[in-house]
């Protein structure tokens, strides 16, 4: 039976449908951006395509470094194949520079170098606001195991190692960036979801003073413009890096 084009989830920002092989999905690329839990929408035509061929490079580096994600293979311009997975629950985010949520809810000032990584977790609940949570609470919850926890981190550190240095060959800052992570079918911890410039922060590193330049979704979330302009850019980057 083919049932390709059953659509099993629609999030903010893609689309899942079943494929042929049941042990993968198709993942579409919605033109959609949403922030502040979707208190805030809009549209921008082709953000879907440029986020789809971004995270499509990015999972391919990571995986050339030994990291394990779902991504398989492109279907086209706008969707993924990747292996199915079960979602864990948990947006992991790590901060090499102050910014964003982590100034408003600390007396950290903008943009402060972090002496180490910090990595920051939240519940994937839109319901509950994506609320900041603990070890402890994931324990409580069952959400997974304190081994799994601790994979999970470890990984999110080495993945900001390999992507710190592959965005800074192409004279991009990583600020920030949120990660999410599943089971496959024989429940090995895969990197899931996207890695584009809807979940990193990144600026321009090649400005002249110390001006910020954001080339990821903040120009959306702070009103700046130019986000398409800003994405086809990072896109133009990247292809010429690899
Ligand atoms: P924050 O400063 O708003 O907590 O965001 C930290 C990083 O996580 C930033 O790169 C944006 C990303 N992020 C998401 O991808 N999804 C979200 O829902 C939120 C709140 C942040």
């Amino acid at each position: 039976m083919n049932k390709k084009c059953e659509l099993i989830y629609e999030g903010k920002a893609k689309k899942v449908f079943s494929h042929n092989d049941e042990n993968k999905v198709m993942i579409e690329f919605k033109d959609d951006a949403t922030a502040f839990n979707a208190m805030k929408k809009a549209k921008f035509e082709g953000k879907g395509k440029l986020n789809c061929l971004i995270s499509a490079k990015i999972f391919e580096h990571l995986m050339n470094k030994n990291i394990p994600t779902h991504f398989i293979e492109l279907k086209n311009e706008n969707t993924m194949i990747a292996q199915k997975i079960k979602v864990i629950p948990l947006e992991i985010v790590l901060r090499n520079t102050a910014y964003g949520s982590l100034c408003k809810q600390t007396a950290i000032k903008s943009g402060t170098v972090l002496a180490k990584p910090l990595i920051d977790i939240y519940l994937k609940n839109d319901e509950l606001n994506d609320p900041l949570i603990t070890k402890d609470r994931i324990e409580l919850m069952n959400i997974l195991s304190s081994k799994d926890l601790d994979l999970i981190i470890e990984l999110t550190l080495k993945i900001n190692i390999i992507l710190k240095s592959f965005f800074k060959n192409i004279k991009l800052q990583l600020v920030d960036f949120k990660l999410e992570f599943g089971y496959d079918l024989k429940d090995n911890i895969l990197l899931a979801d996207e890695i584009s410039p809807d979940n990193c922060r990144l600026w321009d590193l090649n400005q002249k003073n110390d001006t910020i330049v954001s080339l990821d979704k903040d120009r959306f979330r702070n009103d700046l413009g130019g986000l398409i302009e800003a994405y086809s850019e990072i896109n133009r980057r990247i292809k010429n890096f690899i």
